[in-house]
């Protein structure tokens, strides 16, 4: 079974997919994985950035995300074996990520490459809880549960900025709520794959609510659907 999280930055979308997964698999007895697919952009910036790129010309960063070996499981980012889980956050990367995400031609090789860990996870009997701008819009639009989490930008943005009070860094509330609404301008107007709310998917605002809200409220969902799908199957057994 695959589920699907959609949402702007700064949601917690993350925190709330691998809580989800965790919960969903001690609750089902079925191993649930997650899959942080922004990572996966982050990680052809990541490779840009080393092979000095030029982010003007789209075919370079195209050439080196075929060629390169991107896997991500359970919260851990490997570039052609390197664990990168924790570069690909630098703010370097996270600024030229965008030439990753907005590239149509590396979508296509992200979006098969998505597909084809979710097909693995499901031959081998596991479910997916899968987080991004596009999981339930254009990579899985047939996913049994979606959920779409967000929060409005200056909640993002007090968010953001209490974390980085709480590791110590110095922040200004005023650019981050900037920062976060120009993301939010460039997800929601990308050209191939952007940021919407897919159909049949439970909107989620957490303004006010804590993850653990959020995942609880997740979870009632999933179980409701499941039931419904387990009764649809009991009284249409297939042939
Ligand atoms: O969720 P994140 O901040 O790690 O995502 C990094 C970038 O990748 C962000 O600019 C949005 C983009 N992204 C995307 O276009 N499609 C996805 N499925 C996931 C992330």
């Amino acid at each position: 079974m695959i589920v699907t999280i959609d949402g702007p930055a700064g949601a917690g979308k993350s925190t709330v997919a691998r809580l989800l997964a965790q919960t969903l698999s001690e609750q089902s007895g079925k191993t649930f994985e997650y899959l942080d697919t922004g990572s996966m952009y982050r990680a052809v910036a990541l490779l840009g950035l080393r092979r000095h790129v030029d982010w003007n010309i789209a075919s370079q960063l195209k050439i080196l995300a075929e060629n390169a070996s991107i896997t991500v499981n359970n919260g851990k980012t490997l570039l052609n074996s390197e664990d990168v889980t924790e570069l690909v956050r630098s703010p370097d990367v996270t600024e030229k990520t965008r030439f990753a995400a907005d590239n149509p031609a590396i979508r296509l090789i992200m979006v098969d490459l998505q597909r084809s860990i979710a097909q693995q996870l499901l031959q081998c009997g596991k479910g997916l809880v899968t987080e991004g701008r596009d999981q339930g819009t254009a990579v899985f639009p047939d996913a049994p549960i979606k959920f779409f989490l967000t929060a409005t930008p200056e909640e993002r943005a007090k968010r953001r900025y209490k974390e980085l009070q709480q590791s110590g860094k110095q922040g200004n509330l005023n650019e981050i709520l900037l920062r976060i609404t120009e993301r939010d301008l460039r997800d929601t107007s990308r050209t191939v794959g952007p940021l919407r709310e897919p159909n049949n998917a439970l909107r989620i605002v957490s303004n006010n609510m804590t993850i653990e809200n959020v995942v609880h409220q997740m979870l009632n969902e999933c179980k409701e659907i499941l039931n419904k799908l387990c009764s649809t199957l009991e009284n249409n057994p297939p042939p």
